[in-house]
């Protein structure tokens, strides 16, 4: 296998890298504000971002002892400085609220921060990237091997931190990385683990909160009670760990291919289109809708084979394959063992006629609606779905 030829896909060529530097440069300059220092962040200052991205994050860092004790102020002064300068500027609520700039053919992410040299000082946990940053760049020589891990992750869909994915954020697959001294090493080691890993300081386990405790904990070097690895689903953590075994097996490019979704040919196509929020809220809300129809699915009988879905944003598709597209017309009830009479007397009030079996009764009551996509539809009136999505229809 040629790493090489996998690098010539993802990474930027020297043309684009100066292109990107090229827009931050204008937009440093267009950023104005007294005692703070402005700083191109995340991936493009880490020199780990992917050819295809055209997000740049930019962290605006106040003053420290200024705004230590009244920190949500400054998304405010940002914004008022941005507006002076850009149009197409969206604020976004986080748990500090940060603007989204459409430039040139860019999105930038501008972030309030306080300017903080011990992460202890954070008031907010975006306080803490620029931190990140300083700890990878400290590490560059991985820069491609982390690119690797981020193509890799990217490619079979297990990459993003946000609730819908669940998966590898780009900062933990930076820090597996570097913890494992390079990317053939991370799945030669990932292709071991067990149950749980726990990577870095293990005495500060005890310290951390039940709720971040998963599959993987990763005690993050520049915050050591915090687990970067805390977003990660079991389902992700297992999905990696597989596709290390496989890419050991067989090693090859089109591990670092994005695979179109093949929808099964018997597949129950939904169309629908996410609510107007920021990407992760209306992820999560999606993934919630689909997640509920499942379920019901399974509640009524239905043996749901297989599922997936395909969203950039706003619109998107999900498949369902099931066993089976229609079931009995009828359905068994189960009823009270008949020694308890009253029980049984209350059960045969309610159904017409009853059978018994093994010293139980049972009933059959009719199905209401007797195919998938019948009971499919029925759902989508439902406000686990309703409002969880601006619109939703069978294909
Ligand atoms: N961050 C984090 N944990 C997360 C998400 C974000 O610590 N779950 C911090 C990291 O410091 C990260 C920064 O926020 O570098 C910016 O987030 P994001 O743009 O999502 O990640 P990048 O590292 O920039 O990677 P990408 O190439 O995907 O943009
Ligand atoms: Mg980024």
């Amino acid at each position: 296998m040629n790493f090489k030829k996998v690098l010539n896909k993802i990474k930027p060529t020297e043309q684009e890298k100066n292109e990107m530097f090229k827009i931050v440069k204008e937009i440093l300059h267009k950023i104005e504000i007294k005692d703070t220092v402005v700083s191109l962040g995340g991936s493009g200052a880490k020199n780990t971002w992917l050819k295809d991205s055209n997000e740049i994050d930019i962290y605006v860092r106040f003053n420290y002892n200024k705004f230590k004790d009244n920190d949500s102020e400054i998304s405010s002064i940002l914004g008022k400085a941005l507006r002076r300068k850009f149009k197409n500027i969206m604020r976004l609520h986080g748990s500090r609220d940060y603007f989204q700039i459409k430039y040139k053919n860019f999105t930038i992410e501008a972030i309030p921060i306080l300017d903080i040299i011990n992460p202890e000082d954070a008031k907010n946990i975006t306080d803490i990237s620029k931190l990140h940053v300083d700890y990878v760049l400290k590490h560059l020589r991985f820069s491609n091997d982390i690119r690797l891990a981020k193509a890799f992750a990217k490619a079979n869909k297990i990459y993003g931190a946000e609730s819908y994915i669940g998966g590898f954020s780009g900062y933990l697959l930076e820090l597996l990385v570097i913890h494992y001294k390079g990317f053939m090493n991370l799945v030669k080691n990932a292709a071991k683990w067990k149950k749980q890993t726990v990577i870095g300081d293990k005495g500060a386990v005890r310290e951390l909160n039940e709720s971040k405790i998963g599959p993987l904990i990763f005690l993050d070097p520049v915050q050591k009670s915090r687990n970067a690895a805390a977003a990660l689903s079991q389902e992700k953590y297992n999905q990696f760990i597989g596709l290390c075994k496989e890419f050991l097996k067989s090693k090859s490019e089109k591990f670092f291919e994005l695979k179109e979704i093949k929808i099964p040919r018997n597949a129950i196509i939904i169309n629908f289109e996410t609510l107007h929020e920021k990407k992760d809220i209306a992820g999560a809300k999606f993934v919630k809708a689909f997640r509920f129809v499942q379920t019901q699915l399974e509640l009524e009988g239905y043996k749901v084979l297989g599922r997936d879905w395909k969203w950039d944003y706003e619109k998107g598709i999900h498949w369902f394959l099931l066993k089976e597209n229609t079931l009995e017309p009828l359905i068994k009830v189960k009823g009270p063992p008949i020694k308890f009479k009253k029980d049984l007397d209350r059960f045969k009030d309610k159904h017409k006629e009853i059978f018994i079996s093994k010293g139980r009764s049972f009933a059959f009551i009719k199905r209401e609606y007797l195919n998938a996509e019948e009971f499919i539809k029925s759902l989508f009136k439902l406000p686990t779905v309703k409002d969880n999505l601006r619109s939703i229809m069978l294909e």
